[in-house]
């Protein structure tokens, strides 16, 4: 088990027993995610390439004889409730941080498990608001100690189904199946190449300490609201996409047929749905590359995405674009936002050599432009949701 993962699990464990007077029937943990290529695909039944960071949720838990649900956030706070009232649970139900460890008991309760009440404390270190997934490393985290300890499916896959679910439905943010599959699904040097219509996936090598490389996140502590709309709106608006070319997704459009219906289209689906496409596509020349054991090639095209995004997709940011520039500038091969935009992460592969190089320039670029200082940290592909003990 890494060293920070033990470290919190130990947190976690003794917190527990402080918080509830006895020990805890188990411990979990579910990372953050950081996607190297395949941006606002997901929900468009296309390829994302997602990787697991060493950034987590964790989770310590024991059955109660009776319904209630007591939650612990060592960051957030306490909540009660009854497993009664989330029955039809809807955005609203739960309020604020709750929602994200109630709702998959909810969902869980609904596939036609026998779920029961929980002690349930959890300790995070993901950055919240940061594009790297947090919500989903708590409904991961949550879920699976609420399947250990009252049963439920196996499959990552329909375990992230779930997850997704919970978000959708009771949180009430329209995101697509990435995250969780990611926080679930993931392998410790290895990103996962995941057919977001199918859900079949694939572990693909990204031997980046081989290859003398490595990815730096950059956090621009710009935080985004998934919620506020901007979100949704691009997913509307490629479903329309869709309907006009007569496609069940832009997953199955090519370039020449948006090209055949620029017109009805109107330049603004075209521009988004041209961004899914050429997307789409990218990630498969990543992972072929990634497969040739070639992970120094794919900056180009991590840096054709980022263009993508910012040009055509419109959800890039001022400090994204700039931590971009700045890190291309000192030496990265390639970098990207990552995540859904409007703040949030950026990720740089560079030479490790050139590492200490770009986080300077990306730091002085935040001050040349008058913006907060990013964090900038190095991570490596970990594994996913797992119990620790
Ligand atoms: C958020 C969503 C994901 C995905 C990304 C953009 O992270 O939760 O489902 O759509 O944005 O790629």
């Amino acid at each position: 088990m890494p060293a920070e993962v033990a470290e919190a699990a130990r947190a976690a464990r003794s917190a527990f027993a402080e918080r509830f007077g006895r020990p805890p029937q188990g411990l979990w943990a579910a990372p953050a995610r950081v996607n190297l290529i395949g941006e606002h695909t997901d929900y468009n039944d296309g390829f994302v390439l997602p990787f697991a960071i060493g950034r987590h949720v964790t989770v310590a838990a024991a059955r109660r004889g009776d319904d209630l649900l007591r939650l612990v956030s060592l960051q957030k706070g306490t909540a009660t409730l009854r497993l009664g009232d989330l029955a039809g649970a809807r955005p609203g139900t739960v309020d604020g941080w709750a929602a994200y460890a109630a709702g998959p008991l909810w969902l869980l309760a609904r596939d036609g498990v026998q779920v029961g009440g929980l002690d349930l404390l959890l300790t995070s270190d993901v950055p919240v608001g940061s594009g790297l997934s947090s919500s989903a490393a708590v409904e991961c985290a949550t879920l699976l100690a609420a399947r250990d300890l009252y049963g439920g499916p196996d499959e990552p896959a329909r375990l992230a189904r779930l997850a997704q679910r919970a978000e959708n439905e009771v949180v009430g943010v329209p995101s697509g199946i990435m995250d969780q599959m990611a926080s679930m699904a993931c392998r410790a040097g290895h990103a996962l190449l995941l057919d977001c219509r199918s859900l079949a996936s694939d572990q693909v090598p990204l031997a980046l300490d081989d290859a003398g490389l490595v990815l730096l996140v950059v956090d621009t502590r710009v935080s985004h609201a998934l919620a506020d709309g901007a979100y949704a709106e691009r997913r509307r608006t490629c479903e329309q996409a869709a309907g006009i070319l007569g496609m069940a997704a832009l997953r199955d459009a090519t370039e020449a047929d948006l090209d055949a219906a620029r017109d009805r289209l109107g330049e603004l689906r075209y521009r988004r749905a041209r961004h899914v496409v050429r997307e789409n596509a990218r990630v498969h020349a990543v992972v072929d590359l990634l497969r040739r054991g070639r992970p120094d090639l794919i900056g180009d095209r991590l840096t054709a995405s980022h263009a993508s995004l910012r040009d055509d997709y419109q959800v890039s940011a001022a400090e994204l674009d700039t931590a971009v520039e700045a890190a291309l500038a000192a030496g990265a091969l390639g970098a990207r936002m990552t995540g859904a935009g409007f703040g949030g992460c950026a990720l740089a592969l560079a030479p490790a050599a050139a590492a200490t190089a770009i986080t300077d320039a990306v730091a002085a670029a935040f001050a040349d432009h008058g913006l907060r200082p990013p964090e900038v940290f190095a991570t490596r592909p970990t594994d996913g949701a797992r119990r620790l003990a």
